[in-house]
């Protein structure tokens, strides 16, 4: 496995891969199972994986949030090196975004909704970090979980307005045997949180409808930022103390 800390460094080496099939992963480290079925994934069907590490700190509406987040190269590049990745790009902040974030990408209707009315910027900052990733891989085919549905949405509205030339694949939310969505953040929750977390799941799936699924949650001890159904999901986030959870599950009896 390769290893990119610099810019200049991965854009010699993508030039000698020419017309090789790409497969990438973004990710923001601290990886679990849910980014190894989106690794294996890729490795199965390219012939090149490519992950990125970069905890993009244009994202984190709350610079708590960012500080809080689990850092942990070493253990993450050996997950990486064992799934079969190639290619690991850790680039800095300067290099990441030599404008400083002065130029950015934004979307207007489905990034002021759901997430993005409790987390202004947010999406700006996922659409402008992946925009350049997906620039600078030139991937094929590029990975996404479906447990950020609002991003996977808004990343292929993006990739479609701007004609780029990559095929977004969702890949399925990956859960603990309980129902919990995983996600870096759970191993932030303590004892008492972790056993009420999977109710989250529990009550997305059985609430007859979203304004109940959020009543629901609030009697269990949840703060939910919201609950609402779009385009054939229920979505919602609440917070379990410092710990925002977010998930979705398929309405009228698919299952996810
Ligand atoms: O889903 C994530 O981990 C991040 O939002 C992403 C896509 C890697 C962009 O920083």
């Amino acid at each position: 496995m390769k290893r990119f800390d610099d810019i200049d460094g991965w854009r010699r080496h993508r030039l000698a891969l020419a017309e090789t099939d790409i497969g990438f992963v973004p990710t923001m480290g601290a990886l679990h199972e849910g980014h190894r079925s989106l690794v294996e994934t890729a490795v199965a069907r390219s012939s090149r994986t490519v992950v990125s590490l970069f905890v993009n700190p244009t994202q984190f509406d709350q610079p708590a949030d960012l500080e809080a987040y689990p850092v942990d190269i070493a253990n993450d590049l050996a997950k990486l090196e064992a799934w079969g990745v190639d290619d690991v790009l850790l680039p800095r902040f300067e290099a990441l975004y030599p404008d400083g974030y002065r130029y950015r990408v934004s979307e207007s209707s489905l990034s002021t909704r759901f997430c993005g009315a409790h987390r202004p910027g947010h999406f700006d900052g996922v659409l402008s970090v992946v925009m350049k990733l997906l620039n600078l891989v030139q991937p094929r085919r590029a990975y996404f979980g479906e447990k950020d549905w609002q991003q996977l949405a808004l990343v292929r509205g993006m990739v479609s307005a701007f004609f780029m030339n990559v095929d977004i694949i969702a890949c399925p939310t990956v859960r603990e045997a309980d129902g919990l969505a995983l996600s870096s953040r759970n191993r932030r929750l303590d004892e008492s949180q972790r056993t009420l977390a999977p109710e989250f799941h529990r009550v997305l799936e059985n609430a007859p409808s979203a304004a109940a699924a959020r009543e629901m949650l609030a009697k269990a001890g949840f703060e939910p930022d919201y609950v609402e159904d779009y385009e054939g999901r229920r979505l919602g986030a609440v917070h379990l103390g410092e710990v925002r959870l977010i998930d979705n599950v398929a309405l009228e009896g698919a299952h996810d």
